[in-house]
């Protein structure tokens, strides 16, 4: 038996010198005292009774002040405590809990650490000969403590009846979760009685993600950083669109197909679908609002294919809007307006100029006890928790055709449930602009998205088939906003601000404001000729009341940008209080008392 032991403790030493990522870690572990890696044995008795040696290795990362700030703009800054995150995220913590920018390392552009479940990541942005890539790196394992976590999983699975619980509420997976763990730790309190409580907690965690969650994929899909995943097949690594730095190759790889069909068949299950060889395509709304597509082999040629598209947890607000120049403080003043006395925008732009980001950004501004319906393909939109929202999204038709509930079916509802204000996604068919058009007509205040590059082309689309809208209906359209996308910088701009002239056959845009590219600036264009009258009638304020109502406006903007508060929980109040208390946000602004906004 001690020959055993000592066997296993050299193969141990063996297997952790030649781990490059380990080897790593020790030699910066003598260069900085702070970093150490703690080896914690542990005596075990395996299956059969006889006793071997595991080990937890947990790699403490270093907590070494940030070098040199990062420049990832303050809008993602995920140390933001965003009541969204911590609701919509695990339960448990997750946050960046450092950011360091190594300046010794060149290879080494950007790193942070990441805290799921009680597990410590550190991700490494690194430039290597195939670009840059995306770096996740594992607290490591021996073999032993693999081996103790194989043993626990096996007793757990025997236990517990996780695995066949279709979990389709987020409230009742962190339920689940809870018990879980508490079992994990009572196993191994059992199993290891002098583990430490660190171990503990570590080793529980490892096996809730193994369990219940996806593996390292749970690391990707809790980096607030990261917008998209795909795992292509089991024999490319998996790649990942990062806020800053783009599409990047990442080191994590699913080793096996049955895994990937494995990771398929629990987002399946968990929204009460099935994905198999004979439906074997799945397009599921995660309960954590991220949004997941998985196509099977051999219908993806070249393996099992999941795409995570993940739901913002910390969106872009419009103070965020106005300080990264996407639009400007005039003409978010004009919008804010407009929203409040429910008149109704159109947001326009080419594929991914921003249009859904600026609507979302626009929702604040609705005052509270409106009843507010949006309507999605892919749930995108978050509204403030003081509104009366109700978000509806399409479903497709199941393998048997059965089932669908398309974007018209959900407007034609929407306008049964005495809605005051529709959001729509993006409208695409004729029957669906008629519905929305009918709606504006008959009082609604309506905001939706569409597909075109400039407010000629916006009248243009909707005149002309597939969406067919007849040009005297057009006046109804208060203000239309046209996004536009610099495809060299990769920046969002306001293109322009236009009002809608509508005659009986022909329509035409006057342009309010409008972006000068050479500038970098948007500018004021034209005067208003319809929509400060509109205004006007719909509210019987005087042109020198609104006048003075929007410079109110623009101060309270002025405010929020220069105290830096950003955030749309933030947002969210001082839009409540706006509405429901004028006199205390005014007192606030007076004494700048932030705090009471934080
Ligand atoms: N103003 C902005 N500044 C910086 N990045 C932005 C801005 N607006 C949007 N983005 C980024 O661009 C991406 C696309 O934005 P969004 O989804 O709003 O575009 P879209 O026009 O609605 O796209 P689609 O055509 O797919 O509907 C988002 O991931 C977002 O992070
Ligand atoms: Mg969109």
């Amino acid at each position: 038996m001690k020959n055993k032991k000592k066997q296993m403790k050299k193969n141990l030493k063996k297997n952790l010198e030649k781990n490059p990522k380990i080897e790593e870690q020790n030699k910066k572990r003598s260069g900085n005292k702070k970093e150490s890696l703690e080896i914690k044995k542990l005596a075990e008795k395996d299956d059969k009774g006889n006793k071997f040696q595991t080990f937890t290795d947990k790699v403490k990362f270093s907590k070494s002040p940030i070098e040199n700030s990062n420049t990832l703009n303050k809008k993602s800054n995920p140390n933001n405590k965003n009541k969204y995150v911590n609701k919509i995220i695990f339960k448990n913590k997750n946050k960046i809990t450092n950011k360091t920018l190594i300046n010794e390392d060149k290879q080494v552009i950007d790193k942070y650490e990441l805290e799921v479940d009680d597990v410590n990541v550190i991700v490494k942005i690194e430039l290597s000969e195939i670009g840059k890539t995306y770096n996740l790196l594992l607290p490591q394992v021996g073999f032993g403590t693999s081996a103790l976590l194989e043993q626990l999983r096996k007793e757990l699975i025997s236990t517990t009846t996780i695995g066949a619980v279709e979990i389709a509420e987020l409230k009742l997976i962190n339920k689940i979760k809870k018990e879980f763990s508490q079992k994990a730790s009572e196993l191994l309190s059992e199993k290891v009685p002098d583990i430490s409580q660190d171990s503990k907690k570590f080793l529980t965690g490892m096996l809730l993600q193994d369990m219940l969650g996806l593996g390292q994929i749970e690391f990707l899909i809790a980096d607030p950083y990261l917008e998209e995943l795909v795992i292509a097949n089991s024999k490319e690594p998996v790649r990942v669109y990062h806020k800053k730095y783009g599409w990047l190759q990442t080191n994590v790889m699913i080793k096996r197909e049955e895994d990937i069909l494995n990771y398929s068949n629990i987002i399946a299950r968990r929204v009460g679908r099935q994905v198999n060889i004979l439906s074997p395509l799945l397009d599921a709304h995660m309960v954590t609002g991220d949004r997941a597509n998985a196509v099977l082999y051999p219908i993806s040629t070249k393996g099992n294919t999941i795409t995570i598209r993940k739901f913002s947890r910390d969106p872009w607000t419009i103070v965020d809007l106005i300080i990264n120049n996407t639009v400007s403080i005039d003409i978010v003043t004009l919008l804010w307006l407009a929203v409040e006395f429910e008149m109704n925008i159109l947001i326009s732009g080419g594929t991914a100029s921003g249009k859904t980001v600026f609507l979302n950004s626009l929702m604040p501004f609705i005052p509270p006890n409106q009843r507010v319906i949006s309507i999605e393909d892919t749930r995108e939109l978050m509204l403030p928790e003081f509104l009366y929202w109700c978000p509806l999204a399409t479903r497709t038709a199941n393998p048997e055709g059965k089932g669908e509930v398309s974007m018209l079916d959900l407007l034609v509802n929407s306008l049964r449930m005495r809605p005051d204000r529709i959001v729509l996604g993006e409208m695409r068919r004729q029957k669906e602009a008629e519905v929305l058009f009918e709606a504006m007509h008959t009082g609604h205040s309506v905001y939706a998205t569409v597909h075109a590059d400039t407010a000629s082309e916006t009248i243009s689309r909707l005149t002309h088939p597939p969406l067919s809208v007849p040009p005297s209906m057009l006046k109804i359209v208060n203000l239309n906003v046209v996004m536009f996308r610099d495809r060299r910088k990769g920046s969002r701009r306001v293109f322009q601000v236009a009002e809608f002239i509508a005659g009986n056959d022909k329509v035409s845009p006057n342009i309010l404001f409008r972006f000068s590219p050479e500038r970098d600036k948007i500018i004021g264009h034209n005067e208003s000729l319809v929509f400060l009258e509109e205004l006007g009638r719909h509210t019987a304020m005087s042109r020198f009341e609104i006048e003075k109502d929007m410079q109110y406006k623009k101060s309270i903007l002025q405010w929020l940008i220069k105290n830096k508060l950003r955030s749309f929980e933030q947002l969210g109040r001082v839009m409540n209080l706006y509405y429901t208390n004028p006199d205390e946000l005014s007192r606030i602004i007076k004494k700048n008392d932030v705090s009471k906004i934080l």
